[in-house]
């Protein structure tokens, strides 16, 4: 008999709170499904800029060389929302930013960033490279680590002048982060000492996913240290954009360097393009048999 046709199960967070119940529940997945028949979604993995890593850093030669401890001083990971938990306190509560926000969707950025070039596109070339990544990060440091969680602002409007206690599906006197910023390391060739910066939190003061790789200062300074360093920007949202944070003669008779940008803001440069949901994408990637921008169980187990 031919082919009849194929299975396929998208899973989405939470997978388990711990290593434990996460395992239990891929055990479980396992004994019914083969792993190229599992989609484990991070909705992340489906827009458009955190596509573009891949393409921006491995079809460039501009960046490559520059790609590593000896020229980047720090990469920091952003993610803020405006809004607090708004009546999500019940789910929220149980789980924190960092497993909500932290250890999925800025780990697997993180990882793109990365990450050596994979010897292909294919999917398990590609997450092979995410879990060296993963297995090259040591236990991250108390001391390098800080949370919080938001209050009301008497003097704000609506929603802002709840604080998360103030949610009635939250329990009472919850310790829940709902920010969180840690410095991890990658121990590796090209990461060995740089700081990756994650930060993230909701009821912040904007809506903001980013990633900013700062360039060390240009060696033998002769600008009598008026020059800021290189920054490199990938705006995931809102308004995706690349931009290059560069040093440029002050235009005009004057000689003084002046910060500009090189920008390639998506909304100008591409006007009718219209980029599709990160869950659109990733429904049909499930529908056309592609797991690349989909989680495996390895990266799982060194997320935890
Ligand atoms: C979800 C989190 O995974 O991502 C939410 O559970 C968060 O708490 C959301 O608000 C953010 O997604 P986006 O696409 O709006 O940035």
């Amino acid at each position: 008999m031919g082919k009849i046709g194929w299975n396929r199960v998208i899973v989405e967070k939470p997978f388990g709170k711990d290593l434990e119940s996460s395992n239990k529940l891929s055990n479980h997945l396992s004994s019914l499904f083969s792993e190229d028949q599992i989609y484990r979604i991070d909705h992340y993995l489906g827009k458009e800029m955190v596509q573009n890593l891949m393409v921006l850093r491995f079809a460039n030669r501009i960046f490559a060389p520059l790609w590593n401890r000896d020229n980047i001083a720090s990469v920091v990971l952003t993610f803020k929302e405006p809004f607090g938990t708004e009546g999500r306190g019940g789910y929220f509560d149980e789980f924190g930013i960092i497993r909500d926000v932290m250890q999925n969707h800025m780990m697997q950025m993180l990882c793109l960033v990365a990450m050596e070039k994979p010897a292909s596109t294919d999917s398990d070339d590609v997450r092979d490279e995410k879990v060296k990544v993963l297995k090259s990060i040591p236990e991250i440091q108390m001391e390098n680590v800080v949370l919080g969680q938001y209050t009301g602002d008497p003097n704000g409007h609506g929603e802002a002048k709840k604080g998360y206690l103030d949610d009635p599906t939250v329990p009472r006197g919850s310790v829940t982060p709902t920010y969180a910023a840690a410095v991890l390391y990658i121990q590796n060739e090209r990461w060995d000492g740089v700081p990756f910066v994650m930060r993230c939190g909701k009821a912040l003061n904007e809506r903001k996913a980013e990633v900013r790789l700062q360039f060390r200062d240009v060696p033998g300074d002769i600008f009598q240290s008026q020059c800021k360093r290189n920054e490199l920007v990938i705006r995931v949202q809102p308004n995706e954009a690349i931009y290059t944070k560069m040093m440029t003669k002050k235009p005009g008779m004057s000689f003084s360097p002046e910060e500009s940008e090189l920008d390639l803001t998506y909304g100008h440069r591409y006007k009718d393009v219209k980029l599709p949901d990160a869950y659109e994408r990733l429904i049909l990637d499930v529908f056309c048999g592609s797991q690349m921008h989909f989680v495996r169980r390895l990266e799982f187990i060194f997320c935890h």
